[in-house]
């Protein structure tokens, strides 16, 4: 496929550059006027001016949009049973995320519903939301379980998780979140035993290991001990710390090498300390701060400081029920007041390292696979974020195929 007539193409990455940290987060690379060539789903190559097909390929003409690298998704629980529309009744009553869990809402209704589920339905349920995401721009997803709680529903998770890989076009990676909330029955120390049990099954089955270390559900040492009992696996750590108090989280996900550690909405200046000079990528989730009115991380106090940054949807069904990378990146800058291409640089190449792809997506880089977005004519990274919800792709190509064409 060979992309002609390109306003911008947004996002070119030298190869060897896996994230951006500190001052680089405000750059990009941009070409006006600029073709594109798409061989075996991968980038071949690009430049400036005409270009010509060879014999046989597909021509796309851009129009004068812009051409960027797709979104990618580094924090998702998208395969969950039903929905949780009544609790977003009660919280429009007043009651807080904690005040709807302790009720026994929350991550254990979802849990309740998925043990109902059966296997195909799961699967089908949650290929609706891959579907949405996929038309949203987005080529990358990190999947996690945590909605099973004992070792036959989260077994039944993965495997999901596996399927929907198998399946659909964007990339896909898998983390195992035993320690979401502890299962019915069980108490918090039996039930961390139960995950570090589930482990040698989990492990055939996933690529990441997660625990939600927070305030009311684990703490930093039952994270400790969970993360101890994946590391033989080779499993690497994702955390969840910092949603609803300053936890403790960020610290052990580091001490354990931690890819990402994620949320992050109450940091001090001490976690934003023990982050630097390590490859743990800091992951903010704009999304859940927007529909649990929690305060926003403080995206700008991170990158001053030198460190990397990654935006992900966390899209789920009690804190965040929207996949939509391109409103996230509005959040962070609307919300965050980060740059539009420091948030461009969040949703697609660190976003991509946060879940350990940036070597194969999240930028127009030549080698990398084909996962780009072609816009109507006229926009631009600023307008992406500005005018948030008009209408701005005009065809979603994943591994070198189209997957939509808009207009
Ligand atoms: O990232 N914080 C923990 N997990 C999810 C919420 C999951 C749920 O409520 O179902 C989150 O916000
Ligand atoms: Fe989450």
């Amino acid at each position: 496929m060979l992309i002609v007539n390109i306003g911008e193409l947004v996002g070119i990455v030298p190869a060897g550059v896996l994230r951006k940290q500190g001052p680089e987060m405000s750059e990009t690379g941009i070409l006006r006027n600029a073709w594109l060539r798409v061989a075996d789903g991968r980038i071949e190559g690009f430049g400036t001016g005409p270009a010509t097909p060879d014999a046989g390929e597909e021509t796309v003409d851009a129009g004068g949009g812009m051409v960027m690298p797709a979104f990618c998704d580094s924090h998702t629980h998208i395969v969950y049973a039903g929905s949780r529309e009544g609790e977003f009744l009660d919280k429009i009553e007043g009651l807080s995320y904690e005040q709807i869990a302790a009720r026994g809402g929350g991550i254990l209704n979802s849990s309740d519903l998925l043990h109902d589920t059966p296997e195909d339905e799961l699967y089908r349920q949650s290929m609706e939301r891959v579907t949405e995401m996929m038309e949203a721009g987005t080529g990358a997803i990190e999947i996690k379980s945590g909605y099973g709680l004992n070792p036959a529903d989260e077994l039944k998770m993965l495997r999901v998780i596996r399927r929907i890989r198998e399946t659909v076009p964007a990339v896909v990676r898998s983390t195992f979140l035993g320690a979401h909330a502890v299962g019915r029955g069980y108490t918090r120390e039996e039930y961390v035993s139960a995950v570090i049990g589930m482990m040698p099954d989990a492990a055939g089955l996933c690529d990441f290991v997660d625990v939600f270390c927070d305030e009311g559900f684990f703490t930093p040492e039952d994270t400790d001990r969970i993360l101890r009992a994946a590391e033989p696996f080779g499993l690497r750590p994702k955390i969840h710390a910092n949603e609803l108090a300053v936890s403790g989280g960020v610290e052990v996900g580091v001490r354990h090498g931690a890819l990402s550690v994620d949320h992050l909405e109450r940091t001090t200046p001490a976690q934003v300390e023990a982050l630097h000079g390590t490859g743990t990528m800091p992951t903010m989730l704009p999304g859940s701060s927007f529909f649990l009115g929690i305060p926003f991380g403080e995206a700008k106090a991170f990158v001053s400081a030198g460190l990397g940054l990654a935006l992900a949807s966390d899209y789920n069904p009690g804190s965040s029920p929207s996949g939509n990378m391109r409103f996230v990146m509005a959040l962070g800058c609307i919300r965050m007041r980060l740059t539009p291409v420091q948030a461009f640089n969040a949703v697609t190449l660190n976003s991509a390292y946060a879940m350990g792809i940036s070597d194969i997506a999240g930028s127009v880089t030549p080698g990398k696979l084909a996962n780009l977005i072609v816009t109507r004519p006229g926009w631009n990274l600023t307008r992406l974020a500005y005018n948030y919800s008009t209408p701005f792709a005009s065809r979603i190509i994943l591994r070198g195929k189209t997957l939509m064409q808009l207009i």
